[in-house]
């Protein structure tokens, strides 16, 4: 199994730019991409264990009901390209109720989380070939070679289409469909509207997983760029923007301070916030204005029993 790495084919530290960028805008954000380093994957399967966090736990239910007729919509020897596939969990149910699938392509760009699950997922499919891709979603790519002459279905679970403002996600799926082909079928998991206290508590759980997931950007960036930030100096916030429909994490600075990354210095006020976070909440009717403004019609739609969740089968318009 070859992995295919982007950002070393374009040696360029993408990371370091857009924290200077982020850090430099006025109010300070860091694109939320940047938690997933090693640990920063694993913090988010810790946080996909958690009580309140019910995405993870309600997604699988539904897929587990529902992969049976979201199979027959698979056509034989079908490619699955999986768009953040971190450890590749709900996978599993799809390539179980459909064994027609010939080929797995999970693009993350985490990549220990990518690596170890694409090893996995080889060693317990043998029959499907798997080719992952190392990368950013959100820049360009391309398919491998090898899978190109399959039907091609896009994969892209977990709600984290919602991790985007509806402009990003419109581009990012106006992308995904130039890069899946005319012909695809995408299916994208999208979490729902529901009441503010079980928001909240989910991205603000009793254990401290979720702080400590906010907090491990600032972890990384210590060791990645050279910077001093002082993790008890900054706070994890959690906050329901109704306006927008969207929970925010953010950090938030206990004091008046400097913060140095490789010498650039930063200021911050006491209370000033680093947005780290979006995780927009949907509607269905908003859900599927955004396909259809990044070139999708939705050609099915199945919602979770529990707390609602939808999984959508869109196809390329
Ligand atoms: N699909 C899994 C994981 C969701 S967590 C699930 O549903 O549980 C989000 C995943 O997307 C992480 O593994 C993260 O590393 C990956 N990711 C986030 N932004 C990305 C980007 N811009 N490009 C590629 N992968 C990204
Ligand atoms: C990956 N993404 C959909 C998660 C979410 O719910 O927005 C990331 C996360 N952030 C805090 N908890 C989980």
């Amino acid at each position: 199994m070859r992995m295919t790495n982007l950002a070393e084919t374009l040696g360029d530290c993408p990371f370091r730019r857009d924290v200077i960028a982020g850090l430099s805008a006025a109010p300070k954000t860091v694109p939320a991409k940047y938690f997933y380093d090693a640990e920063g994957s694993r913090l988010f399967e810790e946080i996909c264990g958690l009580p309140e966090y019910y995405p993870t736990r309600t997604e699988i239910a539904l897929l587990g009901r529902v992969a049976p007729e979201i199979a027959r919509h698979i056509r034989p020897a079908s490619a699955l390209v999986e768009f953040g596939s971190g450890a590749s969990v709900k996978t599993r149910l799809v390539l179980d109720a459909a064994p027609q699938l010939g080929a797995y392509v999970p693009i993350d760009i985490s990549e220990s989380a990518l690596s170890q699950a694409a090893q996995s997922i080889a060693a317990d499919y043998p029959n499907l070939r798997v080719s992952p891709i190392a990368g950013d979603f959100t820049r360009p790519m391309a398919l491998p070679e090898a899978i190109r002459a399959r039907p091609i279905v896009g994969f892209f679970p977990g709600s984290t289409i919602g991790n985007f403002t509806p402009d990003e996600a419109a581009g990012l799926l106006a992308r995904a469909h130039s890069l899946l082909g005319d012909g695809a079928s995408f299916l994208v998991g999208a979490d729902l509207v529901k009441p503010i206290d079980t928001l909240l508590a989910a991205y603000d759980d009793a254990q401290g997983v979720t702080a400590a997931f906010n907090k491990n950007l600032l972890v990384r960036i210590n060791r990645e760029l050279d910077g001093d930030f002082d993790l008890d100096a900054f706070d994890h916030r959690a906050v329901w923007n109704a306006q927008e429909s969207r929970i925010e994490m953010h950090l938030v600075s206990r004091r008046a301070q400097q913060v140095s990354i490789g010498g650039d210095v930063f200021e911050f006020a006491a209370g000033e916030t680093i947005h780290t976070e979006n995780s927009y909440k949907f509607t269905r009717e908003l859900f599927a204005g955004i396909a259809e403004r990044g070139g999708w019609r939705v050609e099915a739609e199945w919602v979770s029993d529990a707390q609602p969740f939808a999984t959508f089968l869109l196809r390329a318009a």
